[in-house]
């Protein structure tokens, strides 16, 4: 290494030392199914939206799609022994509910929860807490051909029965449920856009009526968790912004609001205050979904946390984006990652902030935050990624900084153990700790893991 780089990187190694976290901090590291595990045809497991999709022509930016991935479903061993080496005490993933019910309702199929309680039993012997998902958008695909998926009601129903199954069976291992991932985006850019699947691109109306239907399946399936596991600690998870407009004009002020009223309040206000924010309603109001009386005092049930995944501020203008929301993302001067997203650190302070004043959630979660750049092997193997180090380490920074001013941060999760499939982007942004290399399926640990890994050291004492 030059001297230049020892040098930078005595100065990551400082800034990870620095950061001050409690000894009960959970830190982690997120992952979802349809990203990792491949193995779509084996263990009896079922066709799901993300397979359908991404075989057709011109969907994904790389032609590729996650039939092998990285080919966790082959590898827990291995994977949660990189865990271990990183010194993660929670690991975040998600079930395939197609792996459970092949159908999306119907027979039973033991071995995708045998995998799962696998998965599970090695988490534990590792001293890994393991945060199960039940939806991280890889819908059934007999579901989502019977009425075009969440924009059916009685999807909701099909849901509860999958969770009570998959929590019946392995709550006594699992003791921390998510019920949704992101609702926000596997609505509007999959519902409402043609960007992900199932790329309906039914606009604002569709996308409302798949997050009411989410939003409903979440309600109706907290009880039934708590009734499976008593112990259980519930939440969801949401993708929330810090949003400022771009300028003191009233257009873009008035776009700001509007544009934080549809990513952050409509889905804050139902599950918190069991009503959807009144000045929303008035946007949407050509573009409602049926709400029925009863619906959303179901939707606001009590909550143990929420998650929240979070990567950038929005900066936004007056537009034509997501009619009738109808913004522009403005994009200030900076960095920005691979995926066009601006470098803000600021950012998960200010969302913490945000939802704690305004929502109070009894415990917080950060259970998504990380950065995609290109990463370069070095000829002695190693991967010198200093950009995410730095994005890395200036957000746990914050992170550390929200839980000194009050705020109940339980827990840090990174986005993602390792490069995988990023949806629509295909597996060209890296957003790992750990390294793939997608045609030998090696793992490397990256300097951004080792330095989380002295981040997470630090806090079990060992350094
Ligand atoms: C949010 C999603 O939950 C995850 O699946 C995705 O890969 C990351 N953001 C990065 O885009």
């Amino acid at each position: 290494m030059s001297a230049n780089h020892t040098n930078k990187l005595e100065r990551l190694q400082q800034l990870a030392n620095s950061i001050s976290l409690p000894k009960d901090m959970v830190l982690g590291a997120a992952t979802a199914s349809y990203q990792i595990e491949g193995a779509i045809n084996e263990g009896g497991r079922g066709p799901t939206v993300w397979d359908h999709f991404t075989h057709i022509p011109g969907n994904i930016a790389d032609g590729t799609n996650g039939d092998i991935a990285c080919d966790h479903y082959h590898r827990l061993e291995e994977d949660v022994a990189l865990m271990k080496e990183l010194g993660l005490t929670a690991y975040r993933f998600s079930i395939c509910w197609s792996r459970i019910l092949p159908n999306g309702r119907g027979p039973i199929n033991e071995d995708g929860l045998a995998f799962y309680e696998r998965l599970t039993d090695l988490l534990l012997e590792a001293g890994i807490t393991p945060y199960a998902t039940l939806y991280h958008w890889d819908l059934p695909l007999p579901l989502q051909e019977e009425g075009n998926g969440w924009l059916r009601r009685n999807l909701v129903e099909d849901y509860v029965h999958y969770v009570n199954i998959t929590t019946k069976r392995l709550g006594a291992k699992i003791k921390h449920w998510t019920t949704f991932n992101e609702l926000f985006t596997f609505t509007w850019w999959g519902y409402g856009l043609k960007e992900d699947a199932p790329g309906l691109g039914g606009g604002a109306k569709a996308a409302l009526t798949a997050s009411h239907h989410a939003l409903l399946a979440h309600g109706k399936a907290v009880p039934v968790i708590r009734k499976n596991v008593p112990d259980a600690q519930i939440g969801i998870v949401l993708d929330l912004n810090p949003v400022t407009p771009a300028s003191n004009a009233p257009a873009d002020i008035d776009a700001a609001r509007r544009f934080e009223g549809c990513q952050n309040r409509w889905y804050l206000d139902a599950i918190f205050k069991g009503q959807y924010p009144a000045d929303m309603l008035e946007t949407y109001k050509d573009v409602l979904p049926a709400i029925e009386p009863g619906d959303l005092d179901e939707i606001a049930q009590p909550l143990d946390y929420l998650g929240i995944n979070i990567y950038r501020r929005s900066v936004i203008e007056d537009g034509t984006e997501f009619a009738p929301v109808n913004f522009k993302r403005h994009l200030p001067e900076g960095q920005y990652t691979q995926m066009g997203w601006e470098v803000h650190p600021q950012c998960l302070y200010d969302i913490l902030q945000y939802v704690n004043t305004n929502y109070s959630p009894k415990q917080l979660y950060i259970t998504e935050n990380g950065a995609a750049f290109p990463d370069t092997v070095e000829a002695d193997g190693s991967i010198q990624d200093w950009d995410r180090s730095s994005y890395m380490l200036t957000h746990l920074e914050q992170a550390a900084r929200a839980i000194e001013d009050g705020i109940p941060l339980k827990g840090y999760f990174c986005w993602t153990l390792m490069d995988n499939f990023e949806w629509a982007e295909g597996y060209l942004p890296r957003f790992g700790l750990i390294h793939v290399d997608f045609g030998t399926q090696k793992r490397t640990i990256k300097q951004s893991g080792k330095l989380y890994a002295m981040v997470a050291g630090q806090l079990q004492g060992k350094l």
